[in-house]
């Protein structure tokens, strides 16, 4: 059973299990691009969205027709490493959203994740908002040293697409340890990219997830913890499972 509350300007969903904050998520996702047919949605990869996109993809046989227009973006990518590495968030995103969901190539903005240049990469994504327009939803993740995409904890954040310097908790990430080429940078949005988007999804679960989440929790805003800056966005809802917030009930009281 799920359970809701308002935290200030935050709606947090609180799910019995991950397969069913999973179900929410995919709902979600699917009854926004029923309201909004060529909806630009800006995706994490990880651990965390899987099931929720592998939900939504099944979505698809019944209704091809609801899919025929959304668009998508890579939030971020593991840079220096081949598009076809295994770690890659394209290997990812091509498996779990883009090939079951028949995405054309006009409507998937990718991070290239070996550019000759990074820099003109980063130019190139940054220049695709004035095309495609302000992201619609995000989906996000947060890491467990709470970076956002590959915005990394530090003593200031960057507004815009970026080369970033990985920290060595995200080297050690999941998806980087099936890597068969050495990662060396990060590609991703940035902070105000992120802040732009209409609305806005958090998806986090798992115990290892606990300690961090109630940092987040806590409501300080700070750029060593880049996820707290979703408290300053107006749409924000954040989707977990019980084992991130098993004190579920204390948070209702000191709300
Ligand atoms: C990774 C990805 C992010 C993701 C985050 C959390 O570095 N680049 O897009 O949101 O870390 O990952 P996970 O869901 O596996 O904890």
């Amino acid at each position: 059973m799920k359970n809701e509350l308002i935290i200030k300007n935050l709606r947090l969903v609180v799910a019995d299990t991950y397969e069913e904050m999973s179900q929410y998520t995919a709902d979600q996702i699917h009854n926004d691009i029923k309201k909004k047919s060529n909806l630009l949605i800006c995706t994490a990869t990880g651990s965390t969205p899987t099931e929720a996109y592998d939900m939504l993809a099944k979505k698809y046989d019944d209704e091809p027709e609801v899919f025929s227009g959304v668009r998508f973006i890579k939030l971020d990518e593991w840079g220096g490493i081949p598009m076809d590495d295994p770690a890659t968030c394209e290997v990812y995103l091509q498996e779990h959203l883009i090939s079951p969901l028949q995405i054309e190539a006009s409507r998937f903005v990718s991070w290239n994740s070996i550019p000759e240049d990074p820099n003109q990469e980063v130019k190139r994504i940054s220049n695709m908002f004035a095309d495609e327009g302000d992201i619609d939803l995000c989906i996000l993740g947060m890491g467990v040293n709470g970076h956002l995409g590959f915005n990394e904890p530090a003593e200031f954040l960057r507004p815009s697409a970026h080369v970033a310097e990985l920290t060595e908790t995200t080297k050690k990430h999941t998806m980087a340890q099936k890597a068969e080429h050495g990662i060396q940078y990060g590609l991703t949005l940035g902070m105000n990219d992120i802040m732009r988007s209409k609305k806005i999804l958090l998806l986090v679960n798992g115990s290892h997830k606990e300690k961090p989440f109630k940092e987040f929790l806590a409501g300080k805003i700070t750029t060593k913890f880049p996820t707290t800056m979703l408290w300053m966005h107006p749409n924000v809802t954040v989707v977990c499972d019980k084992e991130v917030v098993p004190n579920i009930d204390k948070i209702n009281s000191q709300k």
